[in-house]
C-alpha cells in the first residue's frame, strides 16, 4: 500500500481492537492513522445507537477524505453474565444481536461510501470458530461437550453469542459479494481464544486456555497488509489455529 492508510477499528479501547491498534503504528511509524476510542484519534460510537453511528461517521467524514480499512471488531458475549444481570432470554438475544449484528450492519452501511473512496478498501468482521456449523459437529472442544442430564441446565452454552456471530458471517459473505465489483476485499476473522474482557472474566478465559490478544492483533495487521488476500470471503485464523487457518463453515 502506498501513502497513509486510514483505519477505523471499532472497540479499540481494549482487548483485540486495542492490540490491533498497537500493531499498526509499531510496524509502520506514521503510515497509519487510527481511529479508536483511546488511541491517536479517539472516536466514540455506540453500536446500539443509530444516531451515535451517524455522528461518528460525520466526524470521520469531516477529518478524512477516505477510509482504507474498516475493522468491525466491537462485540459482546453476554451469555455468561445473563443470570447475574437478570437478563431474560429475550433480552440476552436482543442485546447480543443488537450489538453484534444490527449495529455492525448499520455502521458498515454508513461507512461504505468513505470506504469506496479508497484505492485498496478492506472490510473485516470479527467472527469465531465457535459459530462454525462444521466445528459444532466436532465433539472435542469444551463448548461442544453436552451438559449432564436434567433440567434446568447450567448456562454452559453461548447460544446468543454463537448465533449472532453465525448471522454476522452471512452478512460478511453478502458484503463480499455485494462489493466485489467495487474491489472491496472482505474477510471474517477468527481471532482465536484470547484473554480479554469478553464475557466479563479474563481469569475464566485464561482458565480454559485463552492466549495473548496481541496474536489476534497481528493476524488482523497481516490481513490489512495484504498477506491473506488469497482468502477473501472466508473466516480466517492464524496458521496454527486449532480449526485451521481457514475455518470450515
Ligand atoms: N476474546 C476472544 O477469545 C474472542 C474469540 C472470538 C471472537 N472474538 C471477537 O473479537 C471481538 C473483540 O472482542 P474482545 O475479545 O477484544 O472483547 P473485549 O475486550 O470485551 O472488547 C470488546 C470491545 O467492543 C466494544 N463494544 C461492546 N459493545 C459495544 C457497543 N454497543 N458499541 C461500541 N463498542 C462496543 C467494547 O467497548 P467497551 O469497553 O466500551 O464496552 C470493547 O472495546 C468481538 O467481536 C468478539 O466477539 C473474541
Amino acid at each position: 500500500m502506498s501513502g497513509p492508510t486510514i483505519v477505523l477499528i471499532t472497540g479499540a479501547n481494549t482487548g483485540i481492537g486495542y492490540q490491533t491498534a498497537l500493531q499498526l503504528p509499531l510496524f509502520h511509524n506514521d503510515t497509519y492513522k487510527i481511529f479508536t476510542k483511546s488511541e491517536l484519534e479517539p472516536l466514540v460510537v455506540d453500536l446500539e445507537d443509530d444516531e451515535s453511528i451517524k455522528r461518528a461517521h460525520e466526524e470521520v467524514d469531516r477529518k478524512v477524505e477516505k477510509l482504507d480499512v474498516l475493522v468491525n471488531n466491537a462485540g459482546v458475549l453476554l451469555d455468561s453474565q445473563a443470570k447475574t444481570q437478570n437478563l431474560s432470554t429475550r433480552q440476552l438475544f436482543l442485546q447480543t444481536f443488537n450489538t453484534n449484528v444490527f449495529g455492525v450492519q448499520v455502521l458498515t452501511e454508513t461507512f461504505i461510501p468513505l470506504l469506496l473512496k479508497s484505492t485498496s478498501p478492506r472490510l473485516l468482521f470479527l467472527g469465531t470458530s465457535m459459530s462454525s456449523l462444521t466445528v459444532s459437529e466436532n465433539p472435542n472442544p469444551y463448548f461442544n461437550h453436552p451438559p449432564p442430564a436434567g433440567w434446568p441446565k447450567e448456562n454452559s452454552d453461548f447460544w446468543a453469542h454463537k448465533s449472532s456471530k453465525l448471522a454476522l458471517m452471512m452478512i460478511m459473505r453478502d458484503w463480499s459479494k455485494n462489493l466485489k465489483n467495487d474491489n472491496v476485499k472482505v474477510w471474517g476473522i477468527n481471532p482465536g481464544l484470547v484473554a480479554t474482557n469478553l464475557g466479563g472474566s479474563k481469569e475464566f478465559l485464561k482458565s480454559i486456555g485463552a492466549g495473548d490478544p496481541a496474536v489476534s492483533g497481528r493476524l488482523i495487521r497481516d490481513v490489512i497488509e495484504g498477506e491473506r488476500d488469497g482468502y477473501v470471503g472466508k473466516l480466517i485464523a492464524t496458521e496454527d489455529d486449532y480449526f485451521g487457518s481457514v475455518v470450515p463453515w
